[in-house]
C-alpha cells in the first residue's frame, strides 16, 4: 500500500499538522500492515492475538507521540480520541457507526444523570472506543455466516481486553482503557473477561455497557428485528435489572421516556370530528 493512501485515509483531515516527518509514515504503515493482516484473519488464536493488541498499541503510543513531537502542543484527549475512532471506521465502518450511535447514547444519559462536562467527554470518548478491540479480530470470525465455534466465541470474547492493550499504551487514556476493558461485564457477574459484579464494576464502564444494550436492541441486526421502544421499556424494566444496577435501568427509562413524549409533543393532538373546531385568529 502507498504511503499517501494510508495517510490520507487514516489521517482525513487531520487538525494539526501535517505528517511531515519520515518516522510517522513508517508507523502509519506499520499499523496499518498489521491491521490489515488481523482483519485478513492472519492471527486467530489467543496468545497472538493478545500480542497483536500489544503491538497495534506500541505502534499508536509510537505515533501519535511523533506526530505530537511535531506540533507545539502535546495532542488533546479529543485529538486522540478522533484519530483512534478513525482508525475504525477505516477497517471496521460497519462498528464505527454502532460506537457512535453508543455514543451519543452515552452523552445523552450522561447528561440526564447531571455528569459533568469532563465526565461526559470520558464517557463519550469510552463509548466511542469501546469496541476498537474488535480490530485485533479476524473479519471473518466477527462478521462470518452462522453459527461460531467455541473457539471462534472465545477470540471475539478477546475484544475487551485487546482494546484495553491498545489505549492502555496510550498516555493520557488510561481511564477510557478501563471502561473498555469493562464493557461487557454485568452487574450479576455474568459478564466477561473478568465476570466483575455490583459496583465493582466501574460506574462509567456500566453506563456505556447498557447504551451498549439498549443500541443493539433499538437497531436491526442480522439475527434480529429493531425492537420497538416499549420492548426496550419493558426490557428495562425486568430482565435488565439482574444485568445493570437497578437504578441504572430506571434512569435509562425514564430518560427513553421523555424523549418519547417530547417527540410526540411536537406532533400537534388531532381535534375530534365531533368536537367544534376552535376559532383560528385570522
Ligand atoms: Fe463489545
Ligand atoms: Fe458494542
Amino acid at each position: 500500500m502507498q504511503p499517501a493512501s494510508v495517510t490520507g485515509n487514516i489521517l482525513g483531515s487531520y487538525p494539526r499538522t501535517a505528517v511531515s516527518s519520515k518516522s510517522e509514515v513508517e508507523i502509519l504503515l506499520q499499523l496499518d500492515d498489521q491491521v490489515a493482516l488481523l482483519r485478513e484473519g492472519e492471527i486467530s488464536n489467543r496468545s497472538g492475538t493478545i500480542a497483536a493488541a500489544r503491538w497495534i498499541g506500541g505502534l499508536l503510543h509510537r505515533y501519535l507521540e511523533a506526530v505530537g513531537s511535531n506540533s507545539l502542543f502535546d495532542l488533546s484527549f479529543q485529538e486522540k480520541t478522533a484519530f483512534l475512532f478513525r482508525l475504525l471506521q477505516r477497517y471496521d465502518p460497519e462498528t464505527a457507526t454502532h460506537t457512535q450511535r453508543v455514543a451519543a447514547l452515552a452523552e445523552e444519559l450522561g447528561s440526564f444523570l447531571r455528569l459533568r462536562p469532563g465526565s461526559i467527554e470520558l464517557l463519550r470518548s469510552g463509548a466511542l472506543l469501546h469496541d476498537i478491540g474488535k480490530l485485533c479480530i479476524s473479519a471473518k470470525i466477527l462478521n462470518g455466516a452462522g453459527a461460531l465455534t467455541p473457539q471462534q466465541w472465545e477470540i471475539i470474547k478477546l475484544h475487551p481486553r485487546t482494546g484495553f492493550l491498545m489505549l492502555n499504551a496510550i498516555p493520557g487514556l488510561e481511564a477510557v482503557a478501563r471502561i473498555v476493558l469493562n464493557h461487557h461485564e454485568r452487574f450479576n457477574g455474568s459478564g466477561y473477561p473478568a465476570a466483575a459484579a455490583g459496583n465493582t464494576i466501574p460506574y462509567f464502564a456500566q453506563i456505556v455497557a447498557i447504551c451498549d444494550v439498549v443500541d443493539a436492541l433499538q437497531n436491526k441486526r442480522s439475527y434480529k428485528a429493531a425492537w420497538s421502544d416499549r420492548q426496550v421499556e419493558n426490557y428495562l424494566d425486568g430482565e435488565a435489572q439482574l444485568l445493570f444496577a437497578p437504578d441504572l435501568c430506571r434512569q435509562m427509562r425514564e430518560m427513553l421516556k421523555q424523549r418519547l413524549t417530547s417527540r410526540f409533543a411536537l406532533v400537534p393532538a388531532p381535534v375530534p370530528a365531533s368536537e367544534p373546531r376552535p376559532h383560528l385568529p385570522m
